[in-house]
């Protein structure tokens, strides 16, 4: 794209049904691994990756989402009277130095694709990042920073792809592969969820977009698809087929948080290396498997 990428886009509005009861009234984004929520860690690799403006689309539960950005003042006083000043410092570092917090709203969960529309009115005519929270990648290197690198010398839409294995086809949208470049490919189309004899390729698009801003009217002129819903793969099927888009093999091990497995599996991978808990919880895993 070979344009900075200053603005991302979180789509919060789903209703996370596989996490029910806990996501009834909190948005499955909150979930904490370990001591931090979801969706700050997706804030914090956008910012690392030098993004400025997070643009957050939000459903029916948008509180705790923009309580947890803004600053706190009872608590923090509250902290700070007792000189509990470590702790303090956590409470005002969540949102990031230079950092701006836009919050637009989706009334009704119609989709991936209509979730990102609903964010066209704060953006401008430039290439935005997109991150879901739920797929949580923890690497030595941002998985939105692997996309911008690798964006440099192309145009259209950069996706984060994973190899998966055959039976998980039904649970990603699937790309078909045009050509093969060094480590990334160039996607031909793209089919959301298909059974595994239908599968075009074992490459699954993970939760991490580069979208140019003509991605808005191809959903605006999209068909419902599967599951009834506006959905960002059919999007990307139409740019593929017209121009190709780069897919990017992502490094890291990615937590699928929006299932109740891949969600335990973050908590021991990140609770094994929090400072606090890592020895005890190494040593109460390994007195387990006796
Ligand atoms: P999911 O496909 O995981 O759906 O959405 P979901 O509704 O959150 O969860 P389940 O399947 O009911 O358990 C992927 C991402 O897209 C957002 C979600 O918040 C999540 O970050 N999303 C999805 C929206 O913002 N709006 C939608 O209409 C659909």
């Amino acid at each position: 794209m070979n344009k900075k990428i200053n603005a991302a886009v979180f789509p919060v509005a789903g209703l996370g049904s596989r996490f029910l009861p806990a996501t009834k009234a909190t948005p499955k984004e909150m979930l904490p691994v370990v001591d931090k929520p979801l969706i700050q860690y997706a804030i914090e690799e956008a910012a690392d990756a030098g993004i400025t403006k997070m643009i957050f689309v939000t459903g029916r539960n948008k509180r705790a989402i923009e309580d947890h950005f803004d600053s706190a003042y009872e608590l923090e006083a509250e902290l700070a009277s007792k000189d509990k000043h470590d702790l303090l410092e956590i409470a005002q570092s969540v949102a990031p130095k230079g950092v701006e917090f836009v919050y637009v709203r989706q009334s009704i969960a119609l989709g991936l694709g209509h979730a990102i529309l609903c964010a066209k009115p704060a953006l401008s005519d430039e290439p935005f990042a997109v991150l879901l929270a739920d797929d949580l990648i923890k690497g030595s290197k941002g998985a939105v920073q692997q996309l911008i690198t690798a964006s440099e010398s192309v145009h259209g839409p950069v996706i984060g792809l994973e190899t998966i294995e055959p039976h998980q086809s039904r649970a990603y949208g699937i790309v078909e592969i045009r050509e093969r470049v060094g480590e990334h490919v160039i996607a031909s189309n793209m089919v959301e969820k298909p059974n595994p004899e239908d599968a075009p390729s074992n490459l699954g698009v993970v939760g991490r977009y580069l979208l140019p801003y003509e991605i808005f009217d191809v959903i605006e002129n999209l068909p419902t698809g599967s599951g009834g819903e506006i959905q960002l793969t059919d999007a990307l099927a139409v740019l593929a087929k017209r121009d190709g888009v780069l897919g990017v093999s992502l490094k890291g091990q990615r937590f699928d948080c929006g299932s109740k497995l891949g969600y335990a599996k973050a908590n021991i991978e990140y609770g094994l290396e929090h400072s606090e808990i890592g020895d005890s919880l190494r040593a109460y895993l390994k007195s387990l498997i006796v």
